[in-house]
């Protein structure tokens, strides 16, 4: 045992001491733990709070998940998906629905329209889709170029999982997103092979860019890519299309990215898990693009990507892609999106309108930017994040998460009728602490 594992593996080696599982476990299985102190431990110790606003899954006013109806009544499930769902469906995913979604991609960004791309391969869901992404593009040392507010379960895919490093950089500057940033840790070392992951509607920080931002970032990639690198743009699309205000980019980078130049690799990872408010359903996707890709070379990346899967979990969930198949095809399923579209909405709308209304909260914390997504971010303004966060749910009944030094807040998870009080309740949580 040495001391490259962080404190958390090295505290599960050292429980281990000596024995024989100690004695054979891998490198890697030196290095991986469980990340018990971040986002998913700090919602189970908030699991009893009366405001939760710890995780980013979807509820409903009256406490019950989002759910599209349409989603819903397929759990009434007519014999042909009980039927399908008892199967196995293709390593690369259903056929039908891999169409229907590379379709839905075309409808829902414009920018893609005549634009070539592979056939989206089926993952479990997002988490799968990243590891997958990881295993293909990067070696054991590679760098990922990621903002520095980022979920922090990309540590564990790409540092702890595949050996490659985060190097990070600013994400903000004067409120908007920090491109100049970006340009100068692309241009830091020589060039070569350059990893970059963004995220829009980004978690934690709820910020999605603007049009402008958005142009700047693609000009940025693309000319590092014209003079000799090969770029390869991860886009955690996770929360896509979850954008409220006008002005900020409503399409993927994917878009603007995948016809971009010839060394520019783009990679889209989304899915319906936040997009369509099936969390548990474990489906996502992965898309690949670039400049002058021929539909042979597009094809050998869709058999790259379903070995990946082949190899680590062999096949994703049937039932899950039959019943979103099924919902994909309802002619209700764009109503439906739009009323839970608009449930998240207005919880941003009434956050916007009490950040305003109270300026005494300045005394205890900034807003950070925010546009979009389930989540928004405050910088806790002369105490210690943590500190606060614990005095949330000791003396104040409620839930938040502290990453990246901030208190992330998932309005996703919260009543409309309870987010005045949410914020009333960490103002007073930061001025006992300062007490
Ligand atoms: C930015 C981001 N990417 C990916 C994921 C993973 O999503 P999934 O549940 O589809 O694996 C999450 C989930 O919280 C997320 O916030």
């Amino acid at each position: 045992m040495t001391n490259t594992y962080t404190e958390l593996a090295n505290a599960l080696n050292s429980n281990l001491g000596s024995c024989v599982a100690m004695r054979v476990l891998s490198e890697r299985g030196k290095k991986i733990y469980f990340p018990h102190k971040g986002i998913l431990g700090q919602s189970a110790e908030a699991k009893g709070a009366e405001i939760n606003a710890t995780i980013g899954t979807a509820f409903e006013d009256d406490g019950t998940p989002l759910m599209l109806q349409t989603v819903k009544n397929a759990f009434a499930m007519p014999d042909h998906i009980i039927h399908a769902g008892f199967l196995y469906q293709p390593s690369f995913g259903k056929a039908l629905l891999r169409k229907k979604w590379a379709e839905m991609l075309s409808k829902k960004n414009k920018n893609l329209q005549n634009i070539k791309f592979s056939e989206p391969v089926v993952t479990a869901a997002l988490t799968h889709a990243l590891s997958v992404s990881a295993g293909l593009f990067l070696n054991p040392g590679d760098t990922v170029i990621i903002p520095d507010l980022y979920w922090d379960n990309y540590d564990l895919i790409f540092s702890e999982t595949y050996n490659a490093q985060i190097k990070t950089f600013n994400t903000f500057k004067n409120g908007s997103f920090d491109v100049a940033a970006l340009s100068a840790a692309l241009e830091e070392g020589e060039s070569g092979k350059k990893v970059v992951l963004l995220n829009f509607p980004n978690n934690p920080t709820g910020y999605t860019v603007t049009e402008t931002e958005a142009n700047d970032i693609c000009e940025v990639l693309k000319s590092c890519a014209k003079k000799g690198s090969d770029v390869v743009v991860l886009l955690d699309d996770a929360y896509f299309g979850l954008v409220y205000e006008k002005g900020i980019y409503k399409e993927s980078l994917f878009g603007l990215l995948a016809d971009a130049h010839e060394n520019l690799l783009a990679v889209k990872l989304d899915g319906p898990t936040k997009e369509d408010y099936v969390w548990g359903f474990r489906i996502g996707f992965i898309t690949f693009a670039f400049h002058g890709a021929s539909v042979l070379q597009l094809k050998a990346l869709e058999d790259k990507a379903a070995g990946m899967v082949r190899a680590s979990i062999s096949n994703t969930a049937s039932t899950s892609q039959e019943i979103l198949l099924n919902a994909y095809s309802s002619e209700s399923y764009e109503k439906e999106k739009h009323e839970k579209y608009h449930t998240l909405k207005i919880r941003y709308e009434k956050i916007k309108h009490i950040l305003a209304a109270h300026k005494e909260y300045e005394q205890s914390f900034t807003a950070m930017p925010f546009n979009s997504g389930y989540f928004m971010c405050v910088k806790i303004n002369g105490a210690d994040p943590e500190v606060v966060r614990q005095e949330c749910l000791k003396n104040h009944g409620l839930g938040v998460i502290m990453l990246s030094g901030l208190i992330r807040i998932a309005f996703s998870s919260v009543a409309l009728n309870k987010i005045e009080e949410l914020f009333e309740r960490l103002h007073k949580a930061v001025q006992a602490v300062k007490a």
